[in-house]
């Protein structure tokens, strides 16, 4: 009688233990990395929709989706500063959309060595690379700060080479073990 009372208070507290720790955590964690990520990014709800469109929860597979994403975004970054460059009017600004075509190219190569460190397991310099990235698109966006602004869509693609590099960022720390 004692016995099997003993059992069923036993497996009792097992399943209990079962269910609040294990399952859950383990079903939750697909979930949880792209939430971790995010949550320590500059934008996290452009990151959301980033994340959730890479088809991956492993973490070399979100740097791999993030990386061809951010060069993507640069290189058209790239083109159109060089197109704005050719049909600006005033001097200034076709000083600063010139220097912003330096800016991104510098970002594209940026991503292709970033591309190379990840391969060989390099994530500090990923890491390294995702910071410097997001200086030079950032670079460019401030050299608008003072008038004459910029009213094309370069800012809005410069702004988000740099939200795609602070994820870049994050997922470099992660792999670094650095959560
Ligand atoms: C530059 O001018 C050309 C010719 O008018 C035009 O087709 C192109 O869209 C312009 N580029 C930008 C970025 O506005």
């Amino acid at each position: 009688m004692a016995s099997s009372s003993f059992l069923v208070v036993s497996s009792i507290v097992l399943s209990i233990m079962f269910f609040n720790g294990m399952v859950p955590m383990h079903a939750a964690s697909q979930d949880d990395i792209i939430s971790t990520i995010c949550k320590k990014t500059r934008n996290p709800s452009f990151c959301f929709n980033v994340l959730n469109s890479a088809g991956t929860t492993d973490l070399k597979g979100l740097a791999i989706f993030t990386l061809n994403l951010a060069h993507d975004k640069a290189a058209q970054s790239r083109v159109l500063a060089q197109s704005l460059e050719s049909n600006a009017s005033d001097p200034k600004l076709m000083e600063r959309y010139a220097t912003c075509a330096k800016h991104f190219n510098n970002v594209v190569d940026d991503i292709v060595d970033g591309k190379n460190y990840l391969g060989k397991g390099d994530y500090n310099g990923v890491n390294t690379m995702a910071s410097t990235a997001m200086t030079e698109a950032g670079n460019c966006l401030d050299s608008f700060i003072q008038p004459p602004k910029d009213s094309t869509a370069l800012s809005g693609s410069g702004k988000v080479v740099e939200d795609i590099c602070s994820i870049i960022l994050v997922i470099a720390n992660l792999l670094l073990g650095r959560a």
